[in-house]
């Protein structure tokens, strides 16, 4: 029985794999569309209920909203996510290093920041937080399948430093307050998340 299901997942990779516009590494979005690079997508969590899209919020110390969090309103598809990679790669693979950001910058920012990783793990696990604020850190992102088979769309989002030494799956954080804090999942589980695009229907 197990290995009738391993053999409908090679098919179904063999069959991915050839398709011209799209290789089997490819980050798919919910339509089943390869991500382009340099392209704005909604976030939302592959498994509903526990709340929405991304966004962002000003926690604990934050004088702007930097901190990247998790809507609390499950109907929340948040804000809009730009994926950029400085390779000249039309589509985004799992292997590509990245940067996110938001589409759109608030007044209280200078430039449209990266999302960033904070030392400051007083208020909880590293979290995400956009750079450029006292105690961020630069690194770069990928996108990665959560599971192994080949027809899931479920991916997570990975932090890793910028030499690569080494790379953390983002996770959920929630804090006492119960904000929905993107965080480095040190020993919690990987956020499962779809990539929707901003026209469709699905969204
Ligand atoms: C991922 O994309 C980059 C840039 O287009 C490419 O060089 C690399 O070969 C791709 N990796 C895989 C595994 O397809």
């Amino acid at each position: 029985m197990k290995s009738t299901s391993l053999f409908a997942i090679f098919l179904l990779c063999a069959f991915t794999s050839y398709l011209p516009s799209a290789t089997a590494q490819d980050v798919l979005d919910v339509d089943g569309d390869p991500i382009r690079n340099g392209f704005i997508y909604y976030v939302l969590p592959a498994i509903r209920g526990n709340g929405g899209g991304i966004e962002r919020a000003a926690l604990g110390k934050d004088t702007c909203p930097i901190t990247v969090v998790q809507s609390p309103n499950p109907n929340s598809k948040g804000l809009e996510i730009k994926f950029e990679s400085a390779y000249p790669a039309y589509y985004i693979n799992e292997t590509l290093i990245l940067q996110i950001k938001f589409s759109y910058p608030q007044q209280c920012e200078r430039k449209n920041p990266w999302w960033a990783i904070s030392k400051d793990i007083s208020e909880g696990p590293p979290a995400i937080k956009l750079s450029g604020f006292h105690g961020t850190e630069l690194g770069w992102f990928k996108i990665q399948k959560a599971s192994k088979s080949c027809d899931s769309n479920d991916y997570k989002l990975v932090f890793c430093q910028y030499d690569e030494t080494w790379c953390l799956d983002v996770g959920i954080y929630v804090d006492r307050q119960g904000n929905r804090r993107l965080v480095l999942a040190v020993t919690g589980e990987p956020f499962l998340v779809h990539f929707h695009k901003i026209s469709s229907s699905t969204a």
